[in-house]
């Protein structure tokens, strides 16, 4: 059984990469799941409807957030509804949406959960007890069970990798933007990725347009920062094989498209 997650797809030029490669990735790798997260999508801050269903319509089964969840407001209006859209299960009692959906696959399901870290970020629950809770409510109904851990550290995630080791199948790092190489299976049986990497502008900072974040570098004066229209764009994602009736990791590949790493089906 294979999953393809894409990593935090940033404005409409991540929406295009979505639009044009994810058909192509699934043609190629025949993942049954595909994840994407859309913590981004609208204008590098949160995430619409309309982004939502067509991330869907693009084929993905389920929609990971972040840190950016509530930037766009309109995921007041229809997060109660999405079934397939996941919210950091850490946010505080009482936030809209939720922190586990569970997806149909085959006659089984796989659970897909998201947590967002706290070195670095602003602070919330703790995401290992909040793990905890999850994956005891996920393990009631399947062993597959996928985690898009949200967070800035590369120490907060691999302890996170680590301490779900066996109990998930795997713990894939989202939020920095930038690709790590260290994708493995844990001795336990759960793949592990620090970070999977950003979709959309290529020659940017984070997805952001470059001089406004020198800028800030520069002066430390507030700047707003905007996701580029024009310009090379990247897609960053990573394929999970797993044993279907166990859950456990069996293989990873990262996937890279950009002008330095070009797609070849
Ligand atoms: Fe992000
Ligand atoms: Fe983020």
């Amino acid at each position: 059984m294979r999953i393809l997650f894409v990593g935090d797809v940033v404005g409409s030029p991540g929406r295009d990469m979505v639009q044009e490669y994810v058909p192509r990735l699934k043609e190629k790798y025949k993942p049954q799941i595909t994840i994407i997260n859309g913590e981004n999508a609208a204008a590098g801050r949160g995430i619409t409807e309309k982004i939502y269903r067509q991330f869907l319509e693009s084929g993905a089964q389920a929609v990971t957030l972040g840190n950016h969840s509530w930037d766009n407001r309109d995921i007041f209006e229809f997060i109660d509804e999405a079934k397939y859209l996941v919210r950091p299960g850490n946010f505080p009692e009482g936030t809209p949406g939720e922190g586990i959906k569970f997806i149909k696959y085959n006659q089984s399901e796989v659970a897909v959960i998201s947590l967002q870290g706290r070195t670095f970020m602003p602070p919330l629950d703790c995401p290992f007890m909040k793990a905890d809770e999850l994956v005891e409510i996920a393990r009631k109904r399947t062993d597959i069970i996928f985690v898009d851990f949200h967070a800035e550290a590369s120490s907060e995630k691999q302890a996170m990798g680590w301490y779900l080791d066996g109990r998930v199948s795997a713990v894939v790092g989202t939020h920095t933007h930038v690709q790590t190489s260290d994708d493995r299976i844990l001795p336990g049986g759960t793949a592990y990725l620090t970070d999977v990497g950003m979709t959309g502008p290529y020659d940017a900072i984070l997805g952001m347009g470059r001089e406004a974040v020198i800028t800030r570098f520069l002066t430390s004066m507030p700047v707003r920062f905007e996701v580029p229209s024009e310009g090379r764009k990247l897609l960053s994602a990573v394929i999970i094989d797993l044993d279907p009736k166990t859950g456990k990791a069996k293989k990873t590949e990262r996937i890279l498209i950009n002008d330095d790493h070009p797609f070849f089906s």
